[in-house]
């Protein structure tokens, strides 16, 4: 983990209501794994005065240069859209807290995200496809235009099942899709990241399937690396869920095995 003054490369729109920022950063790039995190300064201004944490949505193929996909939401991401343009340096921190675990003998897997949540898939998509692994995406958005970085995975030759909740004639939901894939494919391990009942989905699944799944948490944040107490969840410490306790999402997350925090 370090701190540097990344040049910014580009900070254009996206899709919908996302936007994508991209920083020269090698020495970050070159050590971030998918689902880890990076911790952003607004610079010059005091408001916001913390660091606002976001995923990594990509890493280019020479491992300089770093990308978050980012929704406006508040003062500090409109801050981001506003001054980080090229010819900016971006202050980030990172990579931040743990990312997802990638089975050596996966052969197939299962990528499932809703909204924002979509852009911590992205750089598991390409390490599974750089390790030969098949990723099937299963994506929600509240619109079309929201669903973030489909191309990406369909690039890499999976399936992808998207959900629009503004299309009438998106009946089915990505649940629904899973559920039918995962009888017919044996996925290895599953990913989810965005939405609470969607974790608990997956959660079910996996353990119905006996396999590995694994969840990005987007806690609110402060400090970034386990210092403040700020993002701390109650967790499961067992399966079944008998017993609990708290981690801080920063520090032992942001990615969790989906039995400890099914239901966080
Ligand atoms: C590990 C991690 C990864 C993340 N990755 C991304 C990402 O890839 N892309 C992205 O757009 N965002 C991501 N987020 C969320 C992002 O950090 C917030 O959107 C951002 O901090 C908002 O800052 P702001 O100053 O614009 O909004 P604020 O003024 O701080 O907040 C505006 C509104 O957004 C809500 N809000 C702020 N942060 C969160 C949060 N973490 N969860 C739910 N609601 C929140 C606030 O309650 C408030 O209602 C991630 C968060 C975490 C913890
Ligand atoms: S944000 Fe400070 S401990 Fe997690």
């Amino acid at each position: 983990m370090e701190q540097t003054d990344a040049p910014v490369v580009s900070n254009t729109h996206l899709t919908g209501e996302y936007w994508l920022l991209e920083v020269e950063a090698p020495s970050v790039a070159a050590a971030l794994e998918p689902g880890q995190f990076v911790n952003i300064r607004i610079r010059d201004s005091l408001a916001p005065f913390l660091r606002r944490p976001f995923s990594v949505y990509r890493v280019n193929p020479e491992k300089t240069r770093l990308q978050v996909a980012y929704k406006i939401l508040g003062n500090g991401t409109r801050l981001m859209k506003e001054t980080l343009q090229p010819g900016a340096l971006c202050d980030l921190i990172g990579p931040l807290g743990k990312g997802f675990e990638l089975p050596e003998d996966a052969k197939t897997i299962a990528l499932v995200g809703r909204g924002i949540g979509i852009a911590a898939l992205p750089m598991l998509a390409d390490l599974a496809a750089a390790r030969g692994v098949t990723s099937h995406a299963f994506l929600s958005a509240r619109s079309r235009d929201n669903l973030v970085g489909a191309e990406i995975f369909a690039s890499h030759g999976g399936q992808v099942f998207t959900h629009a909740d503004d299309t009438p004639d998106d009946v089915a939901l990505v649940t629904d899709h899973l559920l039918r894939m995962a009888e017919s494919t044996a996925f290895d391990a599953m990913y989810v990241c965005g939405s609470n009942r969607l974790i608990r989905q997956v959660d079910k699944l996996a353990r119905a399937h006996g396999i590995p799944a694994q969840s990005a948490m987007e806690q609110h944040m402060a400090c970034g690396f386990g210092d403040c107490h700020g993002c701390i969840i109650e967790v499961n410490l067992d399966r079944d869920g008998e017993s609990r306790g708290y981690r801080e999402v920063c520090h032992h997350g942001p990615v969790f095995n989906t039995w400890e925090v099914a239901n966080a």
